[in-house]
């Protein structure tokens, strides 16, 4: 992802109006009696008890299972591919190479760049060369196994720090630079100058592995020319438009289910190669085809957060002005175009006020597998840096970190164009509510105060930052259908990716409709039975879909009303819905029951539609956050120890609190792995290969790794310009301040700071090693 596509990627604009009646929607809630609550998930006991469909739960009568042969070098040309042997194993209906008929078929790696399906030039470890079907996974994997290929090993660089030198092998005949983005205003120079403090600091963090725990696969099932699939996506429609348009067909004879799946963080965007393969293996079988990744092969081929190298220079006056930061980055996307440096410089470039800003990326071909976004795309990354930087800039100038960020939040974006206001910006109030709430000041007396006594001392950090979108848009449908006997139908396209999508829109049809969430019942996420919606991603689901659901709601209420007023012989303005029964506001005496009213009962349902309308005119609606956190170093093994956390968070109106504090949490955790365990090894150099390849070698963290106290702060400013709902964004602003933080808290404790990711015993023991011996 990035930034240019920020408009059709997030946020595209869309002919239809938004329901119901003419201007921007209809009114905010004044009081809500659902909204807002904390409300277990409509579907808590499907997904806890296993009863739950996930796509890899599938299983279709006669269906085979698939299997990819994949390139084991990390650089090298496919001269011959032999099945043979392979088509001749026990069980094998099918394999599929790139000369089989019908598999001559171009895949796009990114909007600029397509190559062969199964390309005979295979870029990175882990690239499809062949697949096979058969009636069980181990007769597919035997299979696999049989197929002869001849390669040219070619040389290889999985360096991105090496990618552009002369003596690196080039991954793409233009060579190893994907492009550079350049971005400037004011004058860096200037801002230098009048400067009384300047720092100067390079970052790195390592690249990271999406981990989810339901593996990238689908199910594919062929009815005559009719390809159905069960795929763990964020969103079907967008699998549905790529698998169509990758073997040629019309949308409507791709119907694409996706009722659960078992997260993503931005790795299922899209369909994945495994997608147009199980298909291509189903038709060739003439059976249904399974093909779920091992983890292994979606650490290789299912994309990562890329690593990114970063230098920042900043200028600050002694009362905290900012005065100029210069930024610049060099990243990968692996071996194809894949965003390696988006968005990582958004947040030194709008996080703050700041007139001069000067940063450069540049994007470099390596020969691994091309990232994906991840979880905030770019952001953990700068704020790494940035959020570090600020910390050493306050100390530079003897001034509190909090204190220093409030003297530069600004209520516009200076990085786009126009310099638009931001609807709503709860930055001063998520460092202010979350200091004073998570005791900062008390807390950081305390840890200096550690410090004299023995090899255990605390640390206090925090940091900050902001989601660059978040604010969601159209299109998205909505259709809510209420029925003669009161109960609802909610009938939607959005994927639930795990945060409770089903049952925040079934509050929000609850609200309007007067009646339990519970009775709301929910059909989603299959292109042949619901409507139109975008990914579940950009933390725009909520912002996007709720309102939609809102107008749905609105627009059966509306036509229900009108019945009912038939029945009472009164004006449907007169009338309200409550539970159940429609009421006069004038006089409660005259109501008549929901199941009563006769052209409900004639007609049998009412269908309610919504549209999402546009998002106002030159504002930007993103969210914004604060975390502190509380930590304790072992000096002596180098170990952290996280004591509490605290994410003080504006995302506008909170639509259900224990949702809410889930994402917060999760989020937290995230940035903990993203800090302190999670790396990508890749041999430098004897193979190119990767070396971390599954849970052992790979760490996430695990329940020892996250504070025992986590605390989730709402900074609730209803958001009425962004939307009918008043909500922004979570997903992402959760996990983008973590890591910082917990650096931040690190040099609080030990004067010591981690400027590269992971911050684990092994490097801080060493640095603590290096400090002693200098010391
Ligand atoms: Mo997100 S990284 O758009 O799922």
């Amino acid at each position: 992802m990035d930034k240019s596509r920020e408009g059709t990627y997030y946020a595209q604009r869309s002919p239809l109006p938004e329901t119901p009646g003419p201007g921007t929607g209809p009114a905010p809630w004044q009081k809500t009696r659902v909204v807002g609550t904390a409300r277990p998930r409509v579907d808590a006991y499907e997904r806890v008890s296993g009863a739950a469909l996930y796509p890899s739960d599938i299983v279709l009568p006669d269906m085979l299972y698939g299997a990819i042969l994949r390139c084991p070098h990390p650089h090298a040309l496919v001269k011959r591919v032999d099945a043979e042997e392979a088509l001749r194993m026990p069980g094998v209906r099918a394999v599929v190479t790139g000369s089989s008929p019908g598999a001559n078929l171009t895949w796009p790696y990114s909007p600029e760049v397509s190559r062969l399906l199964f390309d005979p030039h295979c870029r990175f470890e882990g690239e499809a060369v062949a697949a096979v079907a058969a009636e069980t996974p181990y007769q597919a994997w035997d299979a696999v196994r049989a197929i002869r290929v001849e390669y040219d090993v070619l040389p290889f660089v999985v360096d991105e720090r090496r990618s552009l030198e002369t003596s690196a092998p080039r991954v793409h005949e233009g060579g190893n630079r994907v492009k550079g983005e350049a971005y400037e205003r004011g004058n860096v120079e200037r801002g230098f100058a009048e400067a009384e403090a300047v720092l100067e600091q390079s970052y790195r963090s390592e690249c990271e592995l999406h981990t989810p725990m339901e593996l990238h696969g689908c199910v594919a099932k062929w009815d005559g020319d009719r390809l159905t699939i069960w795929e763990s996506t964020q969103g079907v429609y967008r699998v549905q438009e790529r698998v169509a348009s990758v073997l040629g067909m019309p949308l409507a004879k791709v119907r694409v289910i996706g009722h659960y799946m078992g997260g993503a963080f931005g790795s299922k965007l899209q369909a994945g190669k495994y997608t147009i393969i199980a298909a291509l293996l189903a038709r060739r079988a003439g059976r249904p085809v399974k093909l779920f990744l091992t983890r292994e092969e979606t650490y290789l081929a299912a994309g990562n957060r890329p690593p990114n190298n970063m230098r920042l220079k900043a200028g600050v006056k002694k009362d905290g002005t900012l005065t100029a930061f210069d930024f610049s980055c060099t990243g990968t996307g692996g071996a194809y175009p894949a965003g390696g440096v988006a968005l990582v410089d958004w947040l030194v470039r709008d996080l703050y006020t700041c007139p001069n800003v000067r940063t450069e990326c540049t994007d470099v071909y390596i020969n691994a597998g091309p990232a994906r976004p991840f979880r905030a795309p770019g952001h953990p990354q700068g704020s790494w840096a940035l959020e570090q930087m600020l910390d050493a800039l306050a100390e530079a100038i003897g001034m509190d970190p909090v204190d220093l960020r409030l003297k530069n939040i600004p209520n516009h974006s200076q990085a786009r164009a126009g310099n638009p206001r931001y609807t709503t910006t709860g930055l001063r109030q998520c460092l202010e509510e979350g200091a004073k709430a998570f005791g900062w000041k008390e807390a950081r007396r305390r840890s200096a105060a550690s410090r004299t006594r023995g090899h255990l001392v605390r640390g206090v950090g925090m940091a900050a930052g902001l989601w660059f979108a978040g604010g969601g848009g159209p299109p998205s449908t909505v259709i809510v259908r209420l029925f003669a006997d009161g109960s609802v139908n909610l009938n939607m396209g959005a994927s639930d990716i795990g945060t409770g999508t089903k049952t925040v829109m079934a509050m929000v049809a609850a609200e309007e409709l007067g009646v339990e969430p519970e009775m709301i019942e929910i059909e989603n996420a299959d292109t042949g039975t619901t409507q139109y919606a975008t990914a579940s991603g950009g933390s725009k689901t909520v912002p996007t879909e709720a309102p939609t659901v809102r107008a749905a709601a609105l627009d059966a209420k509306r036509q229900l009303l009108a019945m009912a007023a038939e029945d009472l012989r009164l004006d449907p303005g007169d009338l309200r819905l409550e539970g159940g029964t429609v009421v006069s506001a004038r006089d409660q005496s005259k109501r008549i029951k929901v199941t009563e009213i006769s052209a409900l009962k004639k007609r049998g349902v009412i269908v309610g539609v919504g549209y999402r309308g546009p998002n106002p005119e030159n504002r930007v609606v993103n969210p914004f956050a604060a975390q502190f956190c509380e930590i304790e170093v072992n000096t002596r093994t180098g170990e952290v120890k996280l004591i509490r956390f605290l994410g003080a968070h504006d995302s506008g109106r909170v639509m259900n609190r224990l949702t809410y504090d889930s994402q917060v949490i999760g989020g937290i955790t995230m940035g903990i792995g993203f800090a302190m365990t999670e790396v990508r090894v890749l041999d430098r150099s004897q193979t190119g290969k990767l070396v971390s390849k599954n849970w052992h070698d790979y760490k996430l963290p695990t329940a020892l790794d996250v504070p025992g106290e986590v605390v989730s702060l709402p900074i609730e400013i209803e958001d009425v310009e962004a939307n009918s709902t008043g909500a922004k964004g979570l997903g992402e602003p959760v996990t983008i301040p973590t890591g910082a933080a917990i650096a931040n808290a690190v040099y609080d404790a030990t004067g010591i700071r981690v400027t590269d990711t992971p911050i684990d015993p092994m490097r801080l023991g060493r640095l603590l090693a290096g400090k002693r011996k200098e010391g």
